[in-house]
């Protein structure tokens, strides 16, 4: 990545999202994302990598305005510079703020593919720069007059994703852009994703798979039940050493190539107000100064929610 450019595309300034909902007669809240901080800077591609149900669609929801009615929103959100308000978040979704959505059900069941990637313009030019997307994935011309439900799951991602990048956006955010693509098919999507980021774009992905996150992405942030909880360089990967918090560390040591050690997780902490470490249950260094909302800490390469001293860390470096 070319360090000397590095306007910022998308800041992320402690995003809360909660729910409103009614068990029975009681209205209760859903606290599901709380104090979620990431930024995406010009020819960055970033990953956000959480378990499953932590909130990583709610995030790129948010970013685009598309959250349910029941949804209520913290904290700010700014695009080049800007506050993304929601009117502002309408104007730009699909046009300099794209999504390739998690759900293939995106798609219009009814259209043919070359309509839903050219938003509709029928003109020459239009349809000559579809073509030329499709070829630049892998997928042949003749599927923009096919309809969805002719198209295999893989080469419905690779419509998704030429859907999001026929506007020429400044940001794309890919929710879970690779599942069920085979390796081959994998590598050409990073290689797409680096020139993306090449041309200038800012990616934001966000997946739970962390191997895929680190063959594409130049920054992962950690995200666990909610919270981001460590922001910090691919590089560092390369040595368990350089991680800093537990569960970064408890993500590296369960990949196949460094041992495969599962781990089971505890509930995270449960208090209405989430105050305190979500990974309080499951750290084995966990005590009474961690049930307070964690500040963020410089490290090496970007920051963390924890209160470990690096001795205590260390001793988490191996099974
Ligand atoms: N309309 C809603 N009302 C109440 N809770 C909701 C609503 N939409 C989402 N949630 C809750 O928010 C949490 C986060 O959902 P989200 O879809 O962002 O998870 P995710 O991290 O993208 O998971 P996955 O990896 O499975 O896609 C979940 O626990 C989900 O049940
Ligand atoms: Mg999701």
């Amino acid at each position: 990545m070319d360090k000397t450019v590095n306007k910022e595309i998308l800041k992320v300034k402690d995003l809360s999202i909660s729910f409103t909902q009614y068990n029975g007669l009681k209205k209760e809240t859903l606290q599901t994302i709380h104090n979620l901080n990431v930024s995406v800077h010009e020819k960055e591609i970033v990953a956000i990598v959480g378990a499953s149900g932590s909130g990583k669609s709610l995030l790129a929801h948010s970013i685009l305005g598309i959250l349910p009615y029941n949804a209520h929103i913290n904290g700010e959100i700014y695009f080049c510079g800007e506050l993304l308000t929601e009117e502002k978040k309408k104007m730009e979704r699909g046009k300099n703020i794209a999504l390739i959505p998690q759900s293939i059900s995106y798609l219009n069941p009814l259209m043919k593919i070359g309509p839903q990637i050219r938003k509709g313009d029928n003109s020459f030019k239009a349809k000559q720069k579809c073509s030329e997307i499709l070829k630049k994935y892998r997928l042949d011309e003749k599927i923009a007059n096919m309809y969805p439900f002719q198209l295999s799951g893989g080469m419905i991602r690779r419509v998704l994703i030429s859907t999001a990048v026929y506007s020429s956006p400044k940001l794309i955010l890919a929710d879970e852009p690779t599942p069920g693509l085979d390796s081959k098919t994998l590598k050409h999507i990073a290689e797409h994703f680096q020139e993306l980021a090449n041309e200038g774009m800012g990616v934001l992905i966000i997946t739970h798979d962390l191997d895929m996150a680190l063959k594409i992405a130049n920054r992962i942030v950690v995200f666990y039940d909610g919270i981001t909880i460590e922001d910090i360089s691919t590089d560092d990967f390369s040595s368990v050493d350089n991680l800093n918090h537990p569960y970064t560390k408890a993500l590296f040591h369960a990949m196949p190539q460094n041992g495969f050690h599962s781990f089971s997780l505890e509930y995270p902490l449960s208090t209405s107000d989430k105050k305190g470490c979500s990974f309080y249950n499951n750290c084995s260094h966990a005590n009474c100064d961690c049930l307070v909302d964690i500040p963020w800490k410089k490290t090496n390469s970007g920051f963390v929610r924890c209160l470990l001293e690096k001795e205590e860390k260390n001793a988490l470096n191996s099974f």
